[in-house]
């Protein structure tokens, strides 16, 4: 009996302190994603980073590439769309959540992010306290800065003297991101007179870099992601044998060496969503505030 009284006494201790348990912020980290294992040691640093500034907050990813997410699932791995992420997050005790986007601009990806953030706010009403959104990484001029920075600090041990850097970006073919790009590109310059970039897509172009490192007379060029993870684009666009810009700029004589190291694996980027995670203060399901 008294073992049952007990029970019954810790039962509402539970009962009492589980309001307060609950009352937690879930993390919803939406990347791009990528397939390759490789790659994906830069979303798992920045996991890390988040599961530190975070202690007790459930946290969950989610790929806003729907293509990568249905090979995952094909492989057999568990994949989330935002729906979804964010219903795993309600289920795992958060009442409040930041979805805190991993792209490097507000292009594409990020817009599609935004907008279904938005339709699933308005199409669960209350579900969660607040839902916050966390901007992407080139944000502001204050964000280049920290970015070519760390960026350019992190190459310092493995660039040889003389040799310059070409940064890849993803860009995007409408020219969405090209605006915020050039400006990170000029950035970069401005830091290191051997720092260039170029993108995948949109008007950032790698022949008018080879032309420009023509220009300079340089011999040596090492090539580098600016992107967050170093997936298919670093691995074979930036670097593979064939139909890259390594082989590219070796056939145009330049001597090529080239970094896979996404810029998620750089601790002071981490940060710097962290950052834009805490900015994150006006909630998607209220009218926007205005001064
Ligand atoms: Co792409």
């Amino acid at each position: 009996m008294r073992r049952f009284f007990f029970s019954l006494s810790l039962l509402f201790v539970f009962l009492l302190a589980a309001p307060v348990c609950q009352a937690k912020t879930g993390v919803l980290l939406a990347a791009f994603g990528s397939s390759l294992p490789e790659a994906r040691k830069a979303y798992a640093a920045i996991e890390k980073a988040y599961a530190r500034a975070f202690p007790a907050s459930p946290l969950v990813w989610t790929y806003t590439s729907q293509k990568i997410r249905k090979k995952l699932r094909k492989q057999g791995e568990a994949t989330y769309g935002i729906a979804e992420g964010l219903d795993k997050l309600a289920a795992e005790g958060a009442d409040k959540v930041i979805i805190q986007s991993l792209h490097m601009t507000a292009g594409a990806e990020f817009a599609a992010l935004a907008r279904a953030a938005l339709i699933y706010v308005v199409r669960h009403p209350g579900k969660f306290k607040a839902v916050y959104l966390g901007r992407p990484l080139l944000e502001s001029d204050a964000d280049a800065r920290e970015v070519a920075k760390s960026a350019l600090a992190d190459l310092k041990n493995f660039r040889e003297s003389g040799e310059a850097v070409v940064f890849m970006a993803h860009g995007n073919d409408t020219g969405r991101s090209d605006l915020t790009l050039q400006g990170a590109g000029a950035i970069l310059g401005r830091n290191d007179n051997l720092a260039f970039l170029a993108g995948v897509e949109g008007s950032l172009n790698i022949d008018d870099v080879i032309e420009k490192l023509k220009q300079l007379k340089i011999r040596k060029v090492c090539l580098a992601p600016l992107m967050v993870v170093a997936g298919d684009h670093a691995v074979n666009d930036m670097a593979g044998d064939e139909d890259s810009w390594a082989s590219r700029l070796r056939a145009a004589g330049f001597e090529v060496r080239v970094s896979l190291k996404g810029l998620g694996e750089i601790p002071a980027i981490a940060d710097l969503f962290l950052k834009h995670s805490s900015a994150a203060t006006d909630d998607l399901a209220l009218e926007p505030i205005k001064p």
